[in-house]
Parts: structure tokens; sequence; C-alpha cells
């Protein structure tokens, strides 16, 4: 049974969903997350804004319970933005995975794509990764390379690496599912 966590367009859910995966619940922490309508027709959603609550462990905890409620024993990170704090990562020991798009370890951050570019990189990437409370930096489960292309902008890079994402994190869900 997974959770996914979102913040942004959706396109990895869409692709979870897709993979006809078992999504059991969707939460984010922006109530207008185009991911999060997205998700509606598929299962319950919910919002956890930080300005909701005192601070960001009593909002990771009330986000972890509410995801335990409906039955979530993976969680998947599809474009969530936001650190983890232990109050969220100790109800879920080992079972918390993230998509990044670079070949960490390099590049954390939320500005990889751009500075990929920026470095001159020949090839960028994306990994997924098992979450610990740093930025991007727990154990590596998957990483493909994604070449560089001459005139390439940070939209066309992206949309590259997306592509390959959406093939890469539905497989390693279906793997971990299966463990
Ligand atoms: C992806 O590139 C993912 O690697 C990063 O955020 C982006 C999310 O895109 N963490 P989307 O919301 O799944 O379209």
């Amino acid at each position: 049974m997974i959770g996914v966590l979102v913040s942004g367009s959706g396109t990895n859910l869409q692709a979870l969903l897709d993979a006809g995966l078992p999504i059991v619940a969707v939460a984010s922490n922006r109530s207008d997350a185009p991911a999060l309508a997205l998700a509606r027709a598929s299962c319950p959603t919910a919002a956890f804004a930080l300005g909701d609550f005192p601070d960001r462990s009593a909002r990771d905890a009330a986000m972890a319970g509410w995801l335990a409620e409906q039955g979530v024993r993976l969680v998947v990170l599809a474009g969530y933005m936001q650190l983890l704090t232990p109050a969220f990562l100790d109800r879920f020991p080992d079972a918390v995975v993230n998509v990044h798009p670079s070949l960490l370890p390099a590049f954390p951050g939320a500005h990889a794509v751009e500075e990929q570019l920026a470095a001159g990189v020949e090839e960028a990437g994306a990994t997924v990764h098992f979450v610990d409370e740093g930025v991007d930096s727990g154990p590596i489960l998957r990483q493909e390379r994604v070449p560089v292309l001459p005139g390439d902008t940070a939209e066309s890079l992206h949309e590259r690496i997306k592509a390959v994402e959406h093939r890469l994190l539905p497989e390693v869900v279906r793997e971990l599912c299966a463990r």
C-alpha cells in the first residue's frame, strides 16, 4: 500500500498511477498543488501546510499519522519539495523513497537541473533513493544517465530527465512492494 507526497505538477504521480501501483493516499504541503488535484479522482488526498501547525515536527507527525490511517506501508516522494523530519521518517523506517533529477550525490537540492547546465556537464541523470533527514542524501537504489544536448534549456533537459524518471520510479517502487 503506497502513499505519495507531492508539491508540484504531478507527472511522476501520474506515471505511478499509470503503472497500476496500489496508491491508497496522496498528501501535499500545498493545498493548491496541481498534483493533488490530479490525485483526487483516484484516492483520498490531504494537504498539510506548514503554517497550519506549530512547527515542522508537528506537521510531519500529522501527515505520517494520516498516511498510516490509510494503510500506507511505503511512501514515495514524487516532487515533494520539503525536507522530512524524524517525526515522519521514524514512522516509515526504510520505506520512504524519492526521485531526483541528477546523478546523486552530484547536484542535490531544488535547483539540480539549472546547476547541471551551469556546470557544463555532458551527462545529467535521474536517481531513485531512500530518504533520510539530509538533502537528497539517502542510499541510492537506482540511477540512469541522461545526455545533455547542445542548446538545452533547463526546461528541455528537465523534460528529458523526467521521461527517464517516469520509467525508473515505477520500476523501483514495484520492486520495493515485492520485498
Ligand atoms: C521531478 O523532476 C523530480 O525528480 C523532482 O521534482 C520533479 C517533480 O516533477 N524531485 P513532477 O511534479 O512529478 O512533474
